[in-house]
């Protein structure tokens, strides 16, 4: 495998080794500080980041590889009318791999068509976003300590989040899942989602407008926040931004080993009174991201 466009790319054996070896990793970050000298990273984000592409820098730095890129497309030459395809075939003789963020789904597929270099796609609109799923796979493998058997609850904006699509599909391959999907009507998981992953693996899900009535049987919530820049009119962002609030108050009613996640950035769902639970992992998720990418890294450089 030479790119990483979808989590699917990746075979449950792939993800497997990925998990293990970023825990090797953590526990071992010396062995690794040498791995990637004398590489390069390329970063091109054509669309506003912190997590993704400060974690992807900060991994290829702690592999003792290097870093270029541009965290704006305003400052590079998509502004004068650059395609990608010509951006990556340019980036491609500057950098051994690239992670690439794009507002356009499909983009990194295009990306790949025109590079020989490794190409991750770091989020193309509302589509895909794998290396979060990564993020989240070693968050719930650490924290539960398993990835299957699990109920896991995926609420607000289910149709533009790009985060859950992916994360839906990396779920939906393991045993003993069920989902519970909240949202409001207007962000409904789509369709093609629900076909492909849950449904055509007779997936047992339910579909609610209620968090609260759910709380007390999920053992993963994965919090959203509710996309914005997707929508199509400011109007309807307003109406439905804050259709959910996560407060001690629900997190009462949750499991003692449930676990709260969130890709963040949060904006209003989640209640900062609710950070100091021990059940809130989104903090410890972000961490756990810079190492999943680290391994991920190796395996694309086929760094031993
Ligand atoms: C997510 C994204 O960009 O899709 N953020 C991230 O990568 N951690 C989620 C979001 O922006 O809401």
């Amino acid at each position: 495998m030479q790119h990483l466009i979808d989590i699917m790319d990746l075979s449950l054996a792939e993800i497997d080794e990925l998990i293990e070896k970023a825990k090797d990793i953590i526990a071992n970050p010396e062995k690794y500080q040498e791995k990637c000298r004398y590489k390069k990273l390329a970063t091109l984000f054509f669309e506003p980041s912190t997590r993704t592409r400060l974690s992807f820098e900060a991994a290829m730095m702690e592999l003792g590889g290097n870093v270029l890129g541009f965290s704006d497309a305003g400052s590079s030459s998509a502004k004068k009318g650059e395609s990608v395809a010509d951006t990556v075939a340019v980036v491609g003789g500057y950098a051994d791999i690239i992670a690439m963020r794009h507002p356009k789904e499909g983009a990194p597929v295009v990306a790949a068509m025109h590079t020989d270099v490794p190409i991750i796609n770091a989020g193309d609109g509302g589509h895909n976003h794998p290396t979060q799923t990564l993020t989240d796979l070693l968050t719930i493998k650490m924290e539960m300590g398993r990835l299957d058997n699990l109920t896991i609850g995926l609420c607000g904006d289910l149709k533009f989040g790009r985060t859950v699509h992916s994360l839906v599909a990396a779920m939906s391959r393991y045993t003993g899942i069920k989902f519970v999907l909240i949202s409001p009507e207007e962000l409904k998981l789509p369709s093609y989602v629900k076909e492909s992953y849950i449904k055509k693996n007779n997936i047992p899900y339910e579909q609610t407008t209620s968090l609260e009535d759910v709380m007390d049987k999920i053992d993963i919530l994965y919090m959203t926040r509710v996309q914005r820049e997707r929508f199509f009119n400011e109007e309807d962002y307003l109406r439905l931004k804050d259709s959910y609030i996560l407060d001690t108050k629900k997190m009462e009613k949750a499991k003692d080993d449930m676990i709260g996640m969130h890709p963040l950035p949060r904006v209003n769902e989640i209640s900062v009174e609710v950070d100091s639970d021990k059940r809130a992992s989104y903090f410890r998720q972000a961490k756990y991201g810079k190492y999943i990418r680290m391994a991920l890294i190796l395996k694309l450089l086929e760094v031993e």
